[in-house]
């Protein structure tokens, strides 16, 4: 009362009576009219106003054939979520505390568009660690891996410009670079990932027509949907390939970290000697997705425009979980995670390969790739057999998948599906793969 000047002393008596009780913020909101939200229908013709790039964003068909899958009992392999049983709930807990008491002026503040610079560093570290030399210039801190994807469309994509993708290919992928009105060409992969030589004749077909892509997108690692790894050899012709006709090469690699077995190729990035190739990270699938960090790595002058596009799609990546999660990497904590969280999901693989093997009728055109790590495995099925058409009669004996042909940006893959081994327990996937194979028994009549 005292620091009030007489003159708004004055004021007082105008003020309501039960000035003194604390306020809800409801009370100084003048009463709105109109029916509620809920009830308000769009009276204007929004088609006239939406963007052509959100007009070419489409609601996924997947998405809906998934609602179905909301069912007690049933069965899922459709998502790509990691095992909730491996996230480290209690050493968040305990450093979520330590950063709030630490840090927590700094934590809960807007940080720079890069990203936290001791995070930038630590990654910077964690990366030699694998072999790669880079700074702190070379990294910028992403909402997890599909902002990467967004800042890449947003950066290289004019509406028309053709994008060169896998067959099949990261449907999250697929979906960026289409709502930025990307011609898709899609090449096929095998076991070793994307057939190098069809995506030679490919090139210089676009190239006689004068369409050449801007850039090649790739998922190089335990290869989301199919699950398989390219290998060293056609990684090697890739970046030929690259420089031959002045391509950029996006590597989204989400998984690469998560190997069972086997020795992993170097990375794209790695292997460029030209500063050809932007390299998407995310601590999703080594960590947890709720954190929604990731990174990209890449030439400084890349970085710095991906910072730029980055400003006006969120001004910064969290800077709380990105204080927790640079806690947690200078502790240690992340490799021995990593190795846990490898050791579980190796036992599902291993686990849905034999449910495979024992349950699956052997017929001809029937087969499923053996990934060397990762959350996939991917089903081809006779060609008699439609994914999409079988899809409801699985999920009647309470079993799920995503149909191939999501994945497929050639509008194929009818007889392939998607199957998720990091969600589901051990025995759900035996007893899933049982009800699958029951499904295309079925069908094979
Ligand atoms: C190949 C690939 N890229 C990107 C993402 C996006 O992941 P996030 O945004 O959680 O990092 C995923 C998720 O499954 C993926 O499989």
């Amino acid at each position: 009362m005292t620091l009030l000047g007489p003159e708004i002393q004055d004021l007082e008596p105008q003020f309501p009576s039960h000035r003194k009780r604390n306020h809800t913020i409801s009370e100084f909101i003048p009463k709105r009219h109109g029916p509620p939200l809920t009830r308000r229908s769009v009276t204007m013709d929004l088609e006239r106003l939406y963007s052509t790039n959100m007009k070419n964003t489409k609601r996924s068909a997947i998405r809906e054939l998934l609602k179905l899958t909301e069912k007690e009992g049933l069965i899922s392999f459709g998502g790509g979520f990691p095992d909730p049983g491996v996230f480290p709930k209690e050493e968040i807990a305990q450093i979520t505390a330590e950063v709030l008491a630490a840090e927590g002026n700094s934590a809960l503040q807007y940080g720079l568009t890069a990203g936290n610079p001791r995070l930038r560093r630590a990654l910077a570290k964690w990366e030699a660690a694998q072999g790669l030399h880079l700074g702190e210039e070379n990294v910028i801190i992403t909402t997890a891996s599909q902002q990467g994807l967004e800042l890449v469309s947003k950066m290289f994509i004019d509406p028309g410009d053709t994008v060169i993708v896998e067959l099949p290919s990261y449907l999250g992928g697929l979906n960026a670079f289409t709502s930025y009105r990307a011609n898709l060409v899609s090449i096929p992969l095998d076991d070793e990932g994307m057939k190098v030589d069809l995506l030679s004749d490919k090139l210089k077909e676009l190239h006689d027509l004068g369409k050449m892509p801007k850039f090649i997108y790739v998922v190089p690692d335990f290869q989301n949907p199919a699950g398989v790894t390219l290998s060293l050899e056609r990684r090697r012709k890739l970046l030929e390939l690259c420089y031959q006709y002045d391509l950029l090469l996006v590597e989204d690699t989400p998984y690469r970290e998560l190997r069972f077995e086997g020795t992993a190729p170097l990375d794209l990035l790695a292997l460029d000697e030209r500063g050809y190739v932007i390299s998407l990270h995310t601590f999703s699938k080594i960590l947890f997705p709720g954190m929604r960090l990731g990174w990209a790595l890449g030439p400084r002058e890349i970085i710095d425009k991906m910072e730029l596009a980055k400003q006006s799609m969120d001004l910064c990546s969290p800077s709380f979980t990105q204080s927790i999660v640079l806690r947690y990497m200078e502790r240690g904590l992340l490799e021995p995670q990593i190795q846990r969280i490898i050791s579980i999901y190796r036992k599902k693989r291993d686990t849905m390969l034999k449910a495979l093997e024992a349950y699956m009728p052997k017929v001809p055109g029937m087969h499923w790739t053996h990934p060397e790590g990762g959350l996939f495995l991917w089903v081809t099925l006779p060609e008699s057999i439609d994914t999409e058409e079988m899809f409801t009669e699985a999920v009647e004996r309470n079993v799920a998948y995503v149909v191939g042909k999501a994945f497929c940006a050639d509008g194929g893959g009818e007889n392939s599906m998607r199957l998720n081994f990091s969600f589901p327990t051990e025995e759900e996937i035996s007893e899933g793969i049982r009800r699958l194979a029951e499904a295309v028994k079925a069908r094979l009549g």
